[in-house]
């Protein structure tokens, strides 16, 4: 079941922290934002964090899933849930980022209908104090996708 963190709860830093690299980035937009978890037999097991960016446009700042149960669609169903529900809140564009050195999670959002719009160069080089590899390769830019919700 996918529910909303509330504001007393405790907030589950372990998995928000597989999707991004510090506790300092994290806490930069997680206050001013909407939790939503997916819960399995009492279990947190996946996340996702929006965050509203103007009167028109939501974000997609954080979303992961516990390693273990990786690989089984829960992404996808979460991806599903934050399009459905910037769609109700009236927004008309949802965003999501993800650095250039990950194809997997690129190939995930292009699945479920986002489209990239833009690239922020540097963005990991210049908001990151140490250098971030993935799959081997320095992490330097941001490619930002986004769905036009009608
Ligand atoms: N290898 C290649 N592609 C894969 C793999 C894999 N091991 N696992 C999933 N995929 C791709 C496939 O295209 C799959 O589509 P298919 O089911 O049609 O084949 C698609 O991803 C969806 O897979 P899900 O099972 O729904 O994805 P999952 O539940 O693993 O969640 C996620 C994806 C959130 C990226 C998860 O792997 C994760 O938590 N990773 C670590 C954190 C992370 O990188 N988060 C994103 C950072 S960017 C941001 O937060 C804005």
């Amino acid at each position: 079941m996918i529910r909303q963190l509330q504001k007393d709860e405790e907030i589950p830093y372990d998995l928000l922290l597989l999707a991004d690299e510090t506790i300092e980035a994290i806490n930069r937009y997680i206050n001013d934002s909407e939790i939503f978890i997916f819960e399995k037999d009492n279990e947190t097991i996946a996340i996702y964090v929006l965050q509203k960016i103007s009167d028109y446009t939501i974000e997609i700042k954080n979303i992961a899933v516990d390693t273990k149960h990786q690989g089984q669609g829960i992404g996808k169903l979460l991806l599903r849930d934050a399009i459905a529900r910037a769609k109700a809140k009236g927004f008309k564009t949802i965003v999501i980022g993800t650095g250039d050195t990950a194809p997997k999670q690129l190939h995930l959002y292009q699945k479920v209908g986002f489209e990239i719009f833009d690239i922020k160069k540097r963005f990991f080089l210049d908001n990151y104090p140490n250098p971030i590899y993935e799959n081997g390769v320095r992490l330097k830019d941001m490619i930002m996708l986004k769905i036009e919700l009608r």
